[in-house]
C-alpha cells in the first residue's frame, strides 16, 4: 500500500479562531440536549432491523500513515438504506406526524401511537416533502412508507438516476428541479407552503428548526454506539468529519463534546473545495453561503448553504476547517475496497470517504499536520457515512462491483 496519492494535493486549511477548548457549554443544549439525544436513541434502537453498525480499526492503514489508530464507523449497512441518513429523516418524519395528528385530532398522540398504526387514516392525509441529493430523501421516503404518509422528494439535475430510483422504490414521487441543491430546497419549501404540505429538511434556516433538530438527534445514534463500542479503549484524539450543510458534523460534535467534556477530540471539518460553505463561514466567523459553480463528485456534500443549527455548534466546537479536491476521492474508495493492505475490505461511497481522505492528505503535509496537532499518538475517528449508494457510480470509480466486496 502506498499513500503517494495524498502527497502534494490541494488542501486548504483554516484554524478556527473562535474554538472553545473547554468543557461542553450548556448553552448548546438549546440545539441538542442530552434528553433529545437519549429519546432518539431509545426510539430508533427499537425499530425493526436495528443493528449497531461496525466500528473498524484500520490498524494497517494507521501504521502506514504514522498514527496510533484509525477508527472507521461504517454506515453502509444502516437499516438497508446505505447511509447514516437513515437515522435522521425517518425519525423526524415520525415526530412530525405525531405532532400534526395531535393537532388535527385535538388529542395528545405519541410517537408510539403513530408507530403502532392507530392513526393510519389521519397519517395518510399528511404529505411530507424534502429536497435531497439522495440519502436524506431516501430516509424521509422510508419513514413515510413505514408510517403511511404521502411523500414528494425534490431532486436537482445533478442527482444520479440511481439515487432517484432508490427513493421511488420506497413509494415516493420524485419532483425534478432545475438548478442545484439549494434551489431544490427552496422549491420544496415553496410548494409545501402553497399546498399545506410539510417539509422535513436536514438543514435548518431562519424560523425552521424542529425537523432538522430531530434529524440531527437521529444521527447521534452513531455516537451512542461509538461510546459503547469504544468501551475502555482510549478516546479518539481527532475526528475528521465531512460537511454538507453541517448537520452531521454539528450532531457528532455536540454529542462527543457532551460525552468527553474538555477531553473531547479535536474536530476537523472536511469539505469539497467546490462546496466549502462551512470553511468560508469559519474564515468569516459567521454563516455564509457559497455559490456552487461546478458539482463535486462527493454528491452528498454538494451544499452551498450552512444549516443554522449545525453552525451554532460548529462555530465554537470545531478546531479546524479543511477542504479537499475531488481527485483523492476515488483513490480512497479503492484503498478501502482493497482492505488498505491487511485491514477489512468494504464499499464506501464518494461522500463517505471525505473525512478519511482529508486526514490522510493532512498527514502528508507537514505544516498542516503540525497545525492539526497530529502525531504518532493520534487516534483518528472518521465516519464512513455511506456505502455504494449508487452502485453504477461506485463501479465506475473503483473498477469493481460493490456487491463483490465482503463487508
Ligand atoms: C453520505 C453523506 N455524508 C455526509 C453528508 C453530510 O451531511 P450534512 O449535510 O448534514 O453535513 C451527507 C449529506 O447528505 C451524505 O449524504
Amino acid at each position: 500500500m502506498t499513500l503517494d496519492a495524498y502527497k502534494n494535493v490541494t488542501l486548504n486549511h483554516h484554524k478556527n479562531a473562535s474554538y472553545n477548548e473547554g468543557a461542553y457549554p450548556s448553552s448548546l443544549d438549546s440545539v441538542l440536549s442530552a434528553k433529545t439525544i437519549e429519546d432518539a436513541y431509545t426510539t430508533i434502537s427499537s425499530w425493526k432491523g436495528y443493528e449497531a453498525t461496525p466500528l473498524y480499526h484500520l490498524h494497517n492503514l494507521a501504521r502506514e500513515a504514522g498514527v496510533a489508530d484509525i477508527l472507521y464507523k461504517h454506515e453502509g449497512g444502516r437499516f438497508g438504506l446505505g447511509s447514516f441518513k437513515a437515522l435522521g429523516g425517518a425519525y423526524a418524519v415520525l415526530r412530525l406526524l405525531a405532532e400534526e395528528v395531535s393537532k388535527r385530532t385535538g388529542k395528545d398522540i405519541s410517537i408510539a401511537d403513530i408507530q403502532g398504526g392507530s392513526y393510519a387514516k389521519e397519517v395518510s392525509e399528511v404529505t411530507i416533502v424534502t429536497a435531497t441529493d439522495g440519502n436524506h430523501g431516501r430516509s424521509v421516503a422510508w419513514g413515510c412508507q413505514s408510517f403511511g404518509a404521502r411523500c414528494f422528494i425534490y431532486m436537482h439535475a445533478g442527482v444520479s438516476k440511481g439515487r432517484a430510483k432508490a427513493v421511488e422504490d420506497l413509494g415516493a414521487t420524485v419532483n425534478w428541479v432545475d438548478g442545484n441543491y439549494d434551489e431544490s430546497v427552496r422549491q420544496a419549501a415553496e410548494d409545501a407552503e402553497n399546498n399545506g404540505w410539510f417539509v422535513v429538511s436536514d438543514t435548518s434556516y431562519e424560523g425552521y428548526v424542529n425537523p432538522p433538530r430531530n434529524v440531527m438527534a437521529g444521527y447521534t445514534v452513531m455516537t451512542n454506539e461509538i461510546k459503547e463500542q469504544l468501551g475502555s479503549e482510549p478516546a479518539p484524539t481527532h475526528v475528521f468529519l465531512q460537511g454538507g450543510v453541517g448537520g452531521l458534523a454539528g450532531a457528532m460534535c455536540t454529542h462527543l463534546w457532551q460525552i468527553f467534556g474538555e477531553n473531547k477530540p479535536s474536530f476537523v471539518i472536511v469539505e469539497p473545495d467546490r462546496a466549502d460553505c462551512l470553511y468560508q463561514s469559519g474564515i468569516k466567523g459567521e454563516a455564509v453561503d457559497v455559490h456552487i459553480t461546478e458539482e463535486t463528485i462527493m454528491a452528498g456534500l454538494s451544499c452551498g448553504e450552512v444549516s443554522n443549527l449545525g453552525w451554532e455548534i460548529l462555530k465554537s466546537g470545531t478546531a479546524d476547517f479543511l477542504t479537499i479536491s475531488d481527485d483523492i476521492v476515488a483513490p480512497t474508495m479503492k484503498l478501502l475496497a482493497n482492505g488498505s493492505g491487511n485491514d477489512v475490505s468494504f464499499a464506501a461511497g464518494e461522500s463517505a470517504v471525505a473525512g478519511l481522505a482529508g486526514a490522510l492528505a493532512a498527514l502528508q503535509d507537514e505544516s498542516i499536520k503540525e497545525a492539526l496537532g497530529l502525531d504518532e499518538n493520534s487516534r483518528i475517528l472518521v465516519f464512513g457515512t455511506e456505502g455504494a449508494t449508487d452502485p453504477a457510480i461506485y463501479e465506475e470509480l473503483v473498477g469493481v462491483a460493490a456487491d463483490s466486496l465482503a463487508a
